[in-house]
């Protein structure tokens, strides 16, 4: 199932969309981090043992495991796109020092053969959301888990959960037609809005002990060297219409509409910026599930 325009996920994120995560993969990760570090806490690796992180894009979710596995650890990364790939590769060079190897692999989770019961951990930061299949690939995910091995994951809760979404949203969206309405198992950042739907479907799976948590952090998006509230509303706009969800919105917009786009955001912004820092909330499900 196509929910990007006609286009498959693999197109997606290797085209324009995977390249400029990739430029920006330091800024992703660290408005990210208060939500990474809610992932470790519930994930617990256990250090010396085996972990796969799924859709693991520009690698820092990886990277962080492998300095808690330690040296005799291994981390398996798995992702569809070259770009991040590439990014998550290098990095991994010059930070995982002294941690467990990464093996990062271009692969499709729900095909894979990642092997039988070779991890005690599979997690992934906002990687799960995007599968064609659900059922399969949690089913590929869950095969590959040692008997009582847990998967971690973070995904979206609704959009009006996150105001770090929703703000931007409700501005651009009079610039643009309304995007047709997604089928609800449609490929997406909100695929696993619902938590139902994520219980469902991991039953299904055949998971068990399966708990799914709310989890509410504020994002920075931005904030100034100098404390300036107006360049911190642009960088916070760019993060937003560029790199969250809305960018889906603007996608094949011309420059002029991104623009307006772009300004519209940054003035809301700024009367929100702070010390010149601008904060929005996020509301995630933080899911485990035991094989
Ligand atoms: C929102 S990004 C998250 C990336 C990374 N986990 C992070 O938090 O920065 C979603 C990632 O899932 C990957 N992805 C989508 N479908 C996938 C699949 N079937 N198998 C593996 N990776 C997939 C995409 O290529 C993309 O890198």
């Amino acid at each position: 199932m196509m929910a990007n325009g006609g286009i498959t996920q693999r197109e997606y994120w290797n085209g324009e969309v995977g390249a400029r995560w990739a430029r920006n993969q330091r800024r992703i990760d660290a408005v990210f981090a208060p939500l990474t570090a809610a992932l470790f806490a519930e994930a617990r690796p256990r250090v010396d043992s085996a972990l796969l992180d799924i859709g693991c894009g520009a690698g820092d979710c990886a990277i962080v495991a492998a300095r808690q596995l330690g040296g005799r650890g291994r981390v398996v990364a798995a992702d569809l796109s070259v770009p991040l790939l590439a990014v998550a590769r290098e990095r991994a060079e010059i930070e995982a020092l002294a941690g467990a190897p990464i093996d990062f692999i271009e692969a499709d989770a729900q095909t894979h053969d990642f092997g039988s019961a070779v991890f005690e951990h599979a997690i992934s930061r906002f990687g799960v959301m995007f599968f064609e299949d659900s059922g399969i690939a949690f089913a590929n995910i869950r095969k590959a888990l040692v008997p009582g091995g847990r998967l971690t994951f973070l995904c979206w809760r609704r959009m009006e959960e996150n105001p770090w979404i929703s703000v931007p949203r409700r501005l651009v969206l009079p610039l643009v037609l309304e995007p047709e309405a997604t089928p609800a198992d449609a490929p997406g950042p909100f695929r696993f809005a619902e938590s139902e739907t994520i219980g469902a479907v991991l039953a299904q799976a055949g998971f068990l002990d399966i708990t799914v948590e709310a989890v509410d952090r504020p994002l920075t998006l931005a904030r100034s060297a100098d404390g300036t509230s107006r360049d911190a509303a642009e960088a916070a706009a760019d993060f937003a219409i560029e790199l969250g969800p809305v960018s889906r919105l603007l996608r094949d917009q011309p420059d002029s509409v991104r623009a307006t786009a772009r300004r519209l955001v940054a003035e809301d912004f700024a009367d929100r910026a702070l010390s010149g820092a601008v904060t929005l909330d996020a509301g995630c499900w933080l899911v485990s599930a035991r094989r």
